[in-house]
């Protein structure tokens, strides 16, 4: 399953690219409005991070077809390397994934409530597309069972586009997109590092080193015990 970070801020962006094996970022105008920065400089930024191998999500903000591609051929120019053009999935939208994956240019389908929406992006060309998890969830419709359906179509009708779920909340939200064969997710800072914490974890690993610690002195490792 591929894991992607939902955010721009490149301080997390660092950290969380030092410690976990992370595919990539994906981005939002909401969350580039939070970096209270230039556009170019916060995703400059995160691609100098992550390489020019590990994918970038950057979405246009038109909802003219014509103007999305140009954007989306904007954006494949200035960030370069391993990019994705999110574009949501309104007719304006379906038109303009048409149009930028005949000329190569890879997209994310995003905004995706429903697996009709997920489907008809596929068709299209979008390589991945991106249902709203949590935000689903918030109207009783059962994200995670969208996911699920998006996963079975593609499935059925044999297509390479891919399901990154998006919009979380909690990490049960996570864990069951992973169930249900979700490809990917992409999970915001605060709710990345609580994927792996566990208090017994910690409680695990406190108790080993005191053991030890009793034993043989602190600071000790195995390379001088
Ligand atoms: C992904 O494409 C979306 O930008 C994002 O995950 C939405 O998350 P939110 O519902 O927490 O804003």
């Amino acid at each position: 399953m591929l894991y992607l970070l939902d955010t721009a801020n490149v301080e997390f962006i660092k950290k969380a690219y030092d410690l976990y094996q992370v595919d990539g970022v994906t981005t939002n105008p909401t969350i580039i409005s939070k970096e209270k920065r230039p556009f170019k400089d916060v995703i400059l930024d995160i691609r100098n991070i992550i390489g020019k191998d590990s994918m970038i999500h950057v979405q246009a903000v038109s909802t003219d077809a014509e103007k999305i591609v140009r954007e989306g051929v904007y954006l494949k120019e200035l960030v370069d390397g391993e990019v994705y053009v999110k574009v949501p999935v309104i007719p304006q939208g379906i038109k303009a994934i048409k149009i930028l994956s005949s000329r190569g240019i890879a997209v994310t389908a995003t905004a995706i409530f429903t697996p009709q929406q997920a489907l008809m992006a596929a068709k299209a060309g979008a390589d991945f597309v991106a249902p709203y998890v949590n935000r689903l969830d918030n109207i009783s419709a059962d994200g995670v069972k969208v996911v699920e359906q998006i996963t079975g179509l593609f499935k059925t009708y044999n297509l390479k586009t891919k399901v990154l779920a998006a919009s979380f909340k909690n990490v049960e939200q996570v864990h069951k997109v992973s169930l249900v064969g979700g490809h990917g997710v992409t999970v915001n800072d605060e709710l990345f590092e609580k994927l792996i914490e566990h208090p017994l974890t910690d409680f695990s690993v406190d108790g080993f080193i005191n053991d030890w610690e009793g034993q043989f002195g602190k600071g000790i490792t195995t390379l001088e015990a």
